[in-house]
C-alpha cells in the first residue's frame, strides 16, 4: 500500500440485519482526489459511505483511514479524525439559525474560526440569522457542507449532494466540489454523470452491493463510460 493513500478500503461486507447489502466492497482515496460512487437506487452506495464515516458497524473488512483502522470507530470520533460524511437527507437544524447549526459544529470540532466557511459560501454569510428551515436546497446543501469543514477534514462523503437541486444550483456545487478538493478529498455519490464526468479523477460503479467497476482513464470518465450501471 503506498504510504500517501488517504483512505484504504479493503473487502468491506455490511449487512442490515440478515440483509446483506455491501459485498466486498474494497477502494482507494488518494488526498485531493475526487472520487465519485454512482448506481441505481438501491445499490448500496449510502450504506458503503455510511459505513466508512462509521455509522454503520460492518461484519467484516478493513477501513484504513490515515493508517488508522477506523472500522467499527464511532462516527463522532472518525468525525474528529477529519472523516466527514454529509447524508443524503439534507437535514439541519430547522428551528434553529445558520449562525446556530454553525455553532453546533463549530461546538463537535473545536474549530470556532467561521471565515473560512463564510468566504467559501458568502451566501451563507447573508443567511446567519435565517432559520435553517427556510433556507432553499442548495442553500441547505451550502450550510450541510459549511458545517462538515469547520476543522478542515482529509476526505468528505457527500451522499447525493445534487438531488433536487436546479441546473444552476448544481453549476455552483460543481464549482465548490472542484475549489474543496484543494483542500481535502472528497467522495461523492452522485447521479447526476454529467457533473460525474467534469469533476472525477475516478469513478466506482456499483450494482447490487458489489463495485463493479474501477474507471480512471481520465476519457473514460469523460466519455461517460460508467454510465451503463445507472
Ligand atoms: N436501514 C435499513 N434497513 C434495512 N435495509 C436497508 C436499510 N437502508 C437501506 N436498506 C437496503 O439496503 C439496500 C441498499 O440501500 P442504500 O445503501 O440506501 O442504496 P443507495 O444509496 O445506492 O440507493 C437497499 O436494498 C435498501 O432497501
Ligand atoms: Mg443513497
Amino acid at each position: 500500500m503506498a504510504e500517501h493513500t488517504l483512505l484504504v478500503v479493503r473487502a468491506l461486507n455490511v449487512s442490515y440485519g440478515e440483509s446483506k447489502v455491501v459485498f466486498d466492497a474494497s477502494l482507494d482515496v488518494e488526498p485531493n482526489q475526487i472520487v465519485s460512487c454512482v448506481g441505481r437506487n438501491g445499490a448500496g452506495k449510502t450504506t458503503l459511505v455510511k459505513t466508512i464515516g462509521g455509522f454503520l458497524k460492518p461484519t467484516d473488512g478493513q477501513i484504513l483511514y490515515r493508517g488508522t483502522d477506523v472500522r467499527g470507530m464511532p462516527s463522532y470520533d472518525v468525525a474528529k479524525m477529519g472523516l466527514r460524511y454529509i447524508a443524503q437527507d439534507k437535514k439541519v437544524f430547522s428551528d434553529l439559525t445558520v449562525a446556530e447549526n454553525l455553532e453546533l459544529a463549530s461546538y463537535a470540532t473545536g474549530d470556532r474560526d467561521w471565515e473560512p466557511v463564510l468566504n467559501f459560501f458568502p451566501k451563507l454569510r447573508e443567511l446567519l440569522d435565517r432559520k435553517a428551515g427556510y433556507l432553499s436546497g442548495g442553500e441547505r446543501q451550502m450550510l450541510m457542507i459549511g458545517r462538515a469543514i469547520l476543522g478542515d477534514p482529509h476526505l468528505l462523503l457527500v451522499d447525493e449532494p445534487t438531488e433536487g437541486l436546479a441546473p444552476s444550483i448544481v453549476e455552483q456545487l460543481c464549482d465548490i466540489f472542484l475549489e474543496l478538493s484543494k483542500h481535502c478529498a472528497l467522495i461523492i455519490v452522485e447521479q447526476n454523470l454529467s457533473l460525474v464526468s467534469r469533476i472525477s479523477h475516478k469513478v466506482y460503479a456499483m450494482k447490487e452491493g458489489r463495485i463493479v467497476s474501477e474507471v480512471t482513464e481520465p476519457d473514460d470518465i469523460k466519455n461517460v463510460v460508467f454510465e451503463k450501471y445507472l
